[in-house]
């Protein structure tokens, strides 16, 4: 390593209560330790804030540990690598990985993950073409959705939920999406091309779908859980199916909020109800490289972004997304 590398990284400090605050994070420096033999030093370029880093930041277990009080927030980044001791990775390479809330660290490259510098901005690799785009794409194959479904999805105007609207157009469905205010509408009507979308903020979400799609759902993707989620199950037809992507609404609860009170359309509409977890599909990166890769290179699928700016404001943007503050997906440049 030719110099010290100083880099400012943020830790978890204390678990929240509810919504998190910056009293839960530190943004403290730290000197790397010199590169060793089959080590490469990367500069992160783009980090991502996420909503499923709040269930993390709690205690208890999970399908995923939970951050440990004291040391660095991780999650999917990506950066150049700044010099190479190890053969697979050269200086200037645009590498993604999950080492998360840091400027800069050492990594061996099974760690390492090669992606092309051809696409920019290559926050893209957070975003549609990143873990949010894929977990996008492999709920659209969870819920098997095909040519003429009525798709309604929550949360749309996020970083799953706008790629998850592009890619349902593309395969020839009706998609109608909910969002936060009147300016997420336009968005998702405008620039995300989504036939419908409404305020879920405006009116009982059953009413304004009943409204909007009188004659009901094929699938839902939910992102939200709650108000949503009841709002669906009422709209989806026989033989309808939900996949479950996420449950926002809850994240900060701090006791369990209550189930849907009309499960019982599960019977009545036979519908079918399905988990998703992206990283059951980790094998499938490459299928969906290719194909949704190809979408965006043919400029048939957008990358919509929010960036803020400096990792001191990564904890406001992560905590921004409770509060509805990203069109698309929230990212942080760091340079
Ligand atoms: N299962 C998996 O493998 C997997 C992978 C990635 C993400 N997810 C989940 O997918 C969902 C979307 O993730 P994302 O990364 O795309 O986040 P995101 O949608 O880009 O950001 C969160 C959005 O949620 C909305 N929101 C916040 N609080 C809400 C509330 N109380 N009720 C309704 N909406 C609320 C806000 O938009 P509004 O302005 O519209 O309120 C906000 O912009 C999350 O639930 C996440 O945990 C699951």
């Amino acid at each position: 390593m030719p110099n010290t590398i100083i880099s400012r990284e943020i830790r978890l400090a204390s678990r929240p209560h509810g919504l998190p605050t910056p009293a839960n994070f530190t943004l403290t420096q730290t000197e790397l330790a010199p590169l060793s033999d089959q080590q490469v030093l990367v500069r992160n370029l783009y980090m991502s804030v996420d909503p499923y880093m709040r269930g993390r930041m709690n205690e208890g277990k999970s399908y995923v540990p939970p951050f440990e009080l004291g040391k660095v927030m991780d999650g999917g980044a990506v950066g150049e690598v700044v010099e190479s001791n190890a053969k697979e990775f050269k200086v200037g390479d645009a590498v993604t990985s999950n080492f998360g809330w840091r400027e800069y660290f050492t990594a061996v490259p099974k760690d390492l993950h090669l992606v092309s510098r051809e696409l920019q901005p290559l926050s893209v690799y957070l975003g549609a073409l990143g873990m949010t785009g894929m977990t996008a794409w492999c709920g659209l194959n969870l819920g098997e959705v095909k040519s003429g479904d009525v798709v309604f999805i929550s949360g749309a105007a996020g970083a799953v939920g706008n790629v998850a609207g592009q890619l349902a157009k593309l395969r020839g469905c009706k998609v109608v999406g909910s969002a936060g205010s009147a300016e997420k509408v336009r968005f998702l009507r405008d620039e995300c091309g989504f036939d419908i979308a409404f305020d879920y903020k405006a009116g009982p979400v059953v009413d304004q779908l009943n409204v909007e799609v009188p004659d009901g759902i094929d699938v839902y993707f939910d992102n939200v859980g709650g108000e949503a989620l009841e709002a669906a199950l009422a709209a989806l037809r026989v033989h309808g199916r939900i996949v479950v992507c996420g449950g926002i609404a809850g994240y900060n609860a701090e006791a369990p909020p209550p189930g849907p009170t009309n499960l019982f359309n599960m019977i009545t509409k036979r519908l079918t109800m399905k988990g998703l977890l992206v990283r059951d599909s980790l094998d499938r990166q490459g299928e969906f490289e290719q194909e949704v890769g190809g979408y965006f290179r043919a400029g048939k699928l957008k990358n919509r972004e929010t960036v803020v700016q400096g990792i001191e404001q990564a904890v406001g943007a992560f905590i921004g997304l409770f509060a509805g503050k990203n069109n698309g997906k929230m990212v942080v440049k760091l340079i």
